[in-house]
């Protein structure tokens, strides 16, 4: 077994948030993942790539992408609020379907539960980057709940979007996401599903925290029930 939380979902469905709350509750580190495939994009914008095509190998070998603490580093620097853009993170969709961009992030994504336990939030966490993970969440909400969320968040649509505009934005990328043939979004047979629609954060992440008491994973207060269920 991976000593490993995974929790996948579409985009907007409250992953981020109750990841990094869980993650803080049990006393483990957490991993977001959908920066790694941002900083790539970010990355290979900057340095003028068209990314409909597939990215170049040595553009790909000459990349550093590290995580100090929570914090993902690109080439030795932080890359801040630039990777949240609404178009940072299209692009970050658009390269996601290369296989060469999947297997060169791959081993990053494991290095990091190496030596401890984590909470890694992504599209693949439980199909494809730690299939043994201890325990597996996919984390959904309906579309339009999906979309009035990630409206409240500052920095994360395009200047003047509403609600309309931001719900066919999460169409497509859910469809990109998980229509592409390498490493599509989708729960693993044995993950939890958790359809936050309707519930707040907090109900959400006791969810998930009782569940992770009751799959082994170690941290954080007490099981509030020790019956089986
Ligand atoms: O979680 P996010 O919105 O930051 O992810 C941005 C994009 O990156 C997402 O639309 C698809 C891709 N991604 C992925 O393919 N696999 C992951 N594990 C994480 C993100």
């Amino acid at each position: 077994m991976s000593t490993v939380v995974a929790i996948d979902g579409p985009a907007g469905a409250g992953k981020s948030t109750v990841a990094k709350k869980l993650a803080a509750r049990l006393n483990l580190a957490y991993i977001n993942t959908g920066s790694l495939y941002r900083a790539l994009a970010l990355s290979a914008v900057q340095s003028g790539l068209d990314l409909q095509k597939p990215l170049p190998q040595d553009f790909l070998a000459r990349q550093k992408l590290e995580y100090r603490g929570e914090t993902l580093f690109l080439n030795g620097r932080d890359p801040g609020s630039a990777l949240r853009s609404a178009e940072c993170a299209a692009n970050a969709s658009l390269i996601s379907k290369q296989p060469a961009v999947r297997e060169f992030l791959l081993p990053v994504q494991r290095d990091a539960a190496r030596t401890q336990w984590i909470v890694m939030e992504g599209r693949d966490i439980g199909t494809v980057i730690f299939p043994d993970a201890q325990v597996k969440f996919f984390v959904t909400a309906s579309l339009e709940e999906r979309a009035r969320r990630r409206l409240a968040q500052q920095g994360e649509v395009a200047a003047g979007a509403d609600l309309e505009s931001v719900i066919a934005d999460i169409r497509r990328r859910d469809e990109q996401d998980s229509k592409r043939d390498t490493a599509p979004l989708r729960p693993a047979d044995d993950a939890v599903m958790v359809d936050t629609t309707g519930l707040t954060i907090e109900q959400v992440v006791e969810l998930l925290i009782d569940r992770c008491h009751r799959s082994g994973v170690p941290g954080g207060d007490a099981p509030k029930t020790n019956g089986e269920r």
